[in-house]
């Protein structure tokens, strides 16, 4: 146990952010900089993919309330994110700051964790990237072959004279047309190019130094967030000129639980709700800027509550014009967003939407596929893991190592796996995440840490509890497998750790030479 929960020295945290030029303290952000920050790493894959199929599989209409669940979940956690990064002036990630307040330990967990954010994360969105690009150019009348046009399985039947993906929707209106799908000739994808070719363009950039370009994302976010105004303007004045269908469309509210835990009924609302958590994911991006806020006791909570508020409001909006416009059986699509525009027959909206969500998610890949390489620098530079994960390129001044093995094993997830498994995986990770800074929050509190932070997270314990209960409530929903998943993936990450990064770790050398030292 010697040294489990050694703590990496603050002034040593601030000495090296310094070095390496990553931080400067300028307080120059204000609540609606804030509220930016956290819309724009918010809204992703999880908005234009994933409420589809959570609401096909899940919760049905009800998916309304899954998003008011999990935006419940991520408001607590937030405000004790935000007291976690604002103890610790560096832009960094919860791994920085356990280390430095709650010992090795704990933050090599949080690390590997964050690797399932991050990593799977990006692989998530390049998987529901991928589905818009292909969307988009077969309205060009550019087709992919099958083989290569989605995860291992994805069904096609050649249609009209095409290969078509096996949607909910085109068996529906296969049947309409009196069409039997069985009997059409069928082929099964094996690789997703489009996926695997995005992260490896992500990757490339990232090597030759792509930071600058993170900035770009805030100008996305206009694009994103007028791209959603317009799904919700053009399906809520349809839905008000044929009422009945939508009507129709949203009954049940809440489809009857099928006997399986989580496929609809109640349990189906948490399910969903750990499903489309994913789509919240990044308000955290606001908490690592509480040392460039100008006011961060007042504005920190503007900026989490304010932006996950926005979101929450947005995906509440689209969520019920979605289910409004297309029957919830019918929404596990690859574009359901674009599906269902269709139908208000806007010829432009359709195209629209896909040039919006292939513009938004490409730069959500970025920032994604960014943070890991960062956290495996910062790891690396710890000795937790090999000297060569934080080598930089002598010209690029990239980890370019790390960033390309990184980047070539996000490809081929996003190439083989199946968007819901990766997402949901993604989701518990980050979960976990949440539950160990809300522990960590809590424990700290009562340890009476001497530790100056700029802001300090309201109503402890009730707070952080709340943020563990519904966190933990989600990780639940999320089923056995998802569950076994992360299990083997700390088990992996608990091996490097004794085998490798205990021994290497650079906080231990130094204190192990310094008797003294705690
Ligand atoms: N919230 C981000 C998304 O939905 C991760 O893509």
């Amino acid at each position: 146990m010697n040294g489990l929960f050694a703590k990496k020295p603050l002034n040593t945290i601030l000495a090296e952010a310094q070095e390496t030029g990553e931080h400067t303290l300028r307080r120059a952000l204000g609540p609606v900089s804030l509220i930016s920050l956290g819309i724009g790493s918010i809204i992703g894959t999880g908005i234009f993919v994933l409420t589809g199929a959570a609401s096909a599989h899940h919760a049905g209409p009800a998916i309304l309330l899954s998003f008011i669940l999990a935006a419940v979940g991520c408001a607590f956690a937030g405000l004790c994110y935000a007291e976690f990064a604002s103890m610790i002036p560096v832009a960094g990630s919860a791994y920085t700051y356990s280390y430095a307040t709650l010992g090795e330990f704990i933050a090599w967990i949080i690390g590997w964790d964050l690797v399932l954010e991050y990593a799977l994360g990006s692989a998530t969105v390049a998987s529901g990237w991928s589905g818009y690009v292909l969307s988009f150019l077969q309205d060009f009348g550019i087709l992919f072959p099958p083989k290569l046009a989605g995860s291992p399985g994805t069904a096609f039947v050649l249609y009209q004279g095409h290969w078509e993906r096996l949607t909910a929707q085109l068996q529906r209106a296969m049947v309409l047309a009196h069409v039997d799908p069985a009997k059409l000739p069928h082929q099964y994808s094996s690789f997703n190019l489009v996926g695997f070719l995005g992260i490896l363009l992500v990757t490339a950039l990232l090597v030759v130094g792509i930071k600058e370009s993170v900035n770009f994302t805030t100008a996305v976010v206009v694009v994103k967030i007028s791209v959603l105004l317009i799904f919700i303007g053009l399906g809520m004045n349809y839905i008000l000129g044929h009422r009945a269908e939508a009507v129709a469309n949203w009954t049940p509210f809440l489809p009857t639980n099928t006997g399986h835990y989580g496929d609809f009924g109640w349990s189906g609302i948490a399910t969903a709700a750990g499903v489309i958590f994913f789509a919240y994911i990044g308000f955290d991006q606001v908490s690592t800027a509480a040392q460039e806020s100008k006011n961060p006791t007042r504005d920190m909570p503007i900026g989490i509550l304010g932006s996950l508020a926005i979101c929450t409001i947005i995906y509440l909006l689209v969520a019920g014009v979605l289910t409004g416009l297309v029957k919830y059986s019918s929404l596990d699509a690859p574009a359901p967003i674009a599906m269902a525009i269709e139908i208000t027959g806007v010829s432009w909206g359709s195209r629209l939407v896909k040039l919006g969500a292939i513009c938004g998610l490409s730069s959500a890949m970025v920032v994604t596929l960014f943070g890991q390489s960062r956290i495996f620098f910062s790891m690396s530079r710890d000795g937790l893991l090999p000297k060569w994960a934080s080598a930089v390129h002598p010209r690029f001044r990239t980890p370019y190592i790390s960033t390309i093995l990184v980047g070539v094993c996000v490809a081929f997830v996003a190439a083989l796996a199946p968007l819901t498994v990766i997402s949901e995986l993604v989701s518990i990770g980050t979960l976990l995440a949440f539950v160990i800074v809300c522990g960590g929050v809590w424990v700290l509190r009562r340890r009476g840490t001497e530790v100056p932070r700029a802001f300090v997270t309201p109503w402890v314990p009730f707070t952080p509890m709340m943020g563990i209960a519904v966190s933990l409530l989600m990780m639940i929903s999320l089923g056995w497998e998802c569950w076994a998943r992360l299990i083997i993936w700390l088990g992996i990450g608990m091996i490097i750790y004794f085998f490798y990064g205990r021994k290497h770790s650079k906080v231990r050398i130094l204190n192990a030479a310094l008797p003294t030292a705690r």
